[in-house]
């Protein structure tokens, strides 16, 4: 498998953790596109969010992955809930020729974890913001080459060890 990975889906899909996990699998290294341009900038991307606005965010988010798409020995990269959605993206992604992996959790499992979580998110500060993001965006989502369901009880390592078997 020569194609890099990437993993998209809402916020609390599990990106991050499935994503470590393959490339602990593969034996490869990861980056997560949130954590890159936090260190980037030295803001965590709810900051850059509230201080500049959303626009401002994509528009460091597409220029931090380009760079990252740039670094070859990257294998797997976990984007951002929104970084798919940006037409943009996709095309920089599809121009690297990456695998792209959909992490389809339903809603509720997002939520749970969106409220348990300590990451704060802006763009979903109360369910029913949260709701209309993600059905809006499961259009594009389904865009994605591999959808894989993603259940409450399904741990990361079975979610790569399915992605691996898919390729
Ligand atoms: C966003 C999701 C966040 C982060 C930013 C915007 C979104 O990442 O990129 O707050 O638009 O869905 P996670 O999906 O990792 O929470």
């Amino acid at each position: 498998m020569n194609r890099r990975i990437v993993i998209l889906g809402f916020m609390g899909c599990g990106k991050t953790t499935v994503a470590r996990e393959l490339a602990r699998q593969l034996g490869c290294s990861f980056v997560d596109l949130d954590f890159f341009i936090n260190e980037r900038s030295g803001r965590s991307s709810a900051e850059i969010i509230q201080q500049d606005g959303e626009d401002s965010f994509r528009d460091l988010e597409t220029l931090a992955l380009r760079d990252v798409l740039q670094d070859k020995q990257t294998r797997v990269i976990a984007l951002g809930g929104g970084t798919w959605t940006i037409p943009a993206n996709r095309t920089l992604i599809a121009l690297h020729d990456c695998l792209s992996v959909w992490l389809d959790a339903p809603f509720e499992l997002c939520w749970e974890r969106i409220n348990a979580g300590r990451t704060v998110r802006p763009l979903a500060r109360d369910r029913e913001t949260a709701l209309a993001r993600y059905e809006s965006r499961r259009v594009d989502y389904a865009l994605a080459e591999r959808p894989i369901a993603v259940d409450e009880l399904d741990p990361a390592e079975a979610l790569a060890a399915e992605i691996l078997r898919g390729i």
